[in-house]
């Protein structure tokens, strides 16, 4: 390993400065770390809370039972977690009087839910193993039942993350994409994270299940794709649904042929101009789609391909990690 290390740096620059052997191998390390989050691991807790990934599935399991909705919620968390100053946790904090979180922020705001089910799993957590599992990692997990939960794919989850001291009421603002948003919008917004279109093409298929608002698909379907895209029964219902004004709130599923499912129906969805966001239906129909539309027929065609690519992204997503690091928060709602 170490004479790889070597070898990699006297190719570069720093072979002028010949730094002491130690210091080069912590300093090479060191880069990979901040830039991919591999300092993530998969055996993080094996010592100290063995049984963390058996706790949160159970967790998640009885509130599925009780709650189905509690899948999308909590896999789109995760997501807007690791969007805002990377996994970690900051989607969790609580607005005081003298701190403004995320929650209220445009994307989130009367959208995300499931904090009672995060609160409940993580006193659990803290009963068997206390100040050991990180929110941040918490919600990782917990996205990754979610999905197995409704038929989707199991991934390993690399753990390690750590809860942030902070939040970003702004960049929940500018950095989570939004349904409204263009094809080079939304592939500049994940590339800004390290993804790739093809990442960002996958992890879109999470809209195979959970519902939207109104206010979120309303320019879709008064929009320029009415006449071209969704047949009439169906554009019907959601014009009842959602109404030029009011009902805002209002919701739909966003895959309306399998709606709780874990499937590649939402690609078929796409492809038949069905894509009930705009952002989704981008992905087929932009004119600049030519990074997308073939990763679109492609899961469409092979739900193991959208599987593979599915689950790799949701690795690469959780490896966006806040550099600054942080804490092990005791509730998740506040900053210990
Ligand atoms: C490509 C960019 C994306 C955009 C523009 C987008 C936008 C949205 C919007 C507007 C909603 C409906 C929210 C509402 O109306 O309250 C939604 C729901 C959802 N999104 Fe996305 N999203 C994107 C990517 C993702 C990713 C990467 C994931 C997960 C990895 C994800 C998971 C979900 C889930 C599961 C729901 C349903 C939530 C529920 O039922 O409560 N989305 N998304």
């Amino acid at each position: 390993m170490y004479g790889w290390v070597q070898k990699m740096i006297s190719k570069t620059k720093m072979a002028r400065y010949s730094l002491p052997p130690k210091f080069t191998l912590v300093f090479f390390l060191a880069i990979i770390c901040i830039t991919d989050g591999k300092y993530l691991t998969l055996d993080y807790y094996s010592k100290t809370c063995p049984k963390v990934s058996d706790i949160v599935h159970s967790e998640m399991e009885s509130a599925m039972s009780s709650d189905p909705r509690v899948a999308p919620q909590l896999l789109r968390m995760h997501f807007h977690d690791c969007f805002v100053q990377g996994c970690d946790g900051s989607v969790l904090l609580d607005d005081t009087a003298t701190f403004k979180g995320e929650k209220t922020a445009g994307p989130n705001m009367k959208s995300i839910h499931g904090f009672g089910v995060v609160d409940k799993i993580k006193s659990r957590l803290e009963s068997e193993c206390p100040g050991v599992v990180s929110c941040a990692d918490l919600l990782a997990l917990a996205a990754k039942d979610a999905v197995i939960l409704v038929g989707g794919p199991y991934w390993d989850v690399p753990l390690g993350r750590k809860d942030s001291r902070s939040a970003s009421f702004e960049k929940a603002n500018t950095d989570i994409p939004l349904p409204n948003d263009g094809l080079m919008t939304l592939i500049a917004k994940f590339l800004a994270k390290e993804l790739t279109p093809t990442d960002m093409v996958a992890l879109s298929g999470s809209h195979t299940i959970g519902v939207a608002r109104c206010t979120s698909f309303r320019d879709r379907i008064y929009g320029d794709y009415q006449y071209t895209s969704k047949d009439g029964v169906e554009l019907a219902k959601l014009k009842e649904i959602c109404p030029v004004k009011g009902n805002d709130d209002n919701i739909t599923n966003l895959d309306y042929t399998t709606p709780t499912l874990f499937d590649n129906a939402y690609y078929g969805n796409l492809m038949r101009g069905q894509g009930l966001l705009n952002s989704d239906q981008e992905l087929y129909s932009s004119i600049l789609g030519f990074q997308t539309v073939g990763l679109v027929k492609k899961y469409a065609e092979d739900s193991l391909l959208f599987f593979k690519h599915f689950s790799d992204a949701m690795v690469r997503m959780g490896n966006v990690t806040n550099p600054h690091g942080g804490e092990v928060r005791k509730n998740c709602r506040i900053m210990n």
